[in-house]
């Protein structure tokens, strides 16, 4: 049975750039619980990534966004942080160490996990997401769709409670987007994933919403109830 419990959850939720006259996003209300993945789908421009970066605490904002019950603030930002994975939509931007192996086991090292029980957690799960055979290569010569496995497995590895997802499959091809679709429907954690991708988003998501000028225009279980 779903638990109720909320992983996450915004009230009341604006993003206004500096400099910008209208809000990215607008008033915007909804929680995930656990067990939920969630499509956050939407036109370009229609505040998706906005939303996710507010999550993460990369983001002004106005209202109040809490997860696993905490509040986010500036004094929480770190302990909140840890609870979240958040994958962007180029993975370059999150790709930093020379070896793929150090990349992922990065997260479990500054936890305090031991360096080869981190190697050794890292490479079993680049094996699952089809990139075993990277784990020596350079972030730089990989494929976007096989730095999308490699960055997905750096923010899996540390197994978070709520996953942010912008685009996972994006960059990815047809069996990729069927293994990822496997994959999330089968991890435990909560998930809102940033997508216009609606046959991906059908295959793992649990619930629909859609973001149209900022604001939540529909929130539904079925996909059929979005148009995009
Ligand atoms: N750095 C920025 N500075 C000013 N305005 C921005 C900035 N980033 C985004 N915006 C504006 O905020 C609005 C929402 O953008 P956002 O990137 O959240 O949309 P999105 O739904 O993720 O789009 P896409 O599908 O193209 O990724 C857009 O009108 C955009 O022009
Ligand atoms: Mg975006």
């Amino acid at each position: 049975m779903m638990n109720d419990r909320e992983v996450l959850s915004l009230v009341n939720v604006s993003v206004r750039y500096e400099g910008s006259s209208r809000h990215a996003l607008q008033e915007s209300s909804f929680a995930v619980r656990e067990g939920e993945r969630v499509a956050l789908l939407g036109l370009n421009g229609s505040g998706k990534t906005s939303l996710l970066m507010a999550v993460a605490g990369l983001l002004p904002y106005e209202g109040t966004i809490a997860v696993d019950g905490i509040e986010l603030s500036s004094k929480t930002l770190g302990q909140v942080r840890r609870k979240i994975g958040f994958l962007f939509s180029v993975p370059d931007d999150q790709l930093l160490f020379p070896r793929v192996v150090d990349d992922v086991a990065f997260s479990l090292t500054r936890q305090g996990v031991d360096g080869a029980e981190a190697r050794r957690r890292s490479q079993a799960l680049l094996s699952t997401l089809g990139v075993g055979d990277l784990e020596t290569a350079a972030p730089y010569e990989l494929s976007h769709g096989q730095k999308t496995r490699v960055a997905l497995a750096g923010i899996l590895v540390h197994e978070p409670r709520l996953l942010l997802l912008d685009e996972p499959s994006g960059a990815l091809d047809p069996p990729g987007k069927r293994d990822l679709a496997g994959l999330f429907t089968s991890h435990p954690a909560a998930m809102l994933i940033a997508t216009h991708d609606l046959a991906f988003a059908g295959e793992c998501c649990t619930r629909f919403i859609l973001l149209e000028g900022g604001r939540v225009t529909r929130d539904s279980p079925r996909i059929g109830d979005i148009t995009l």
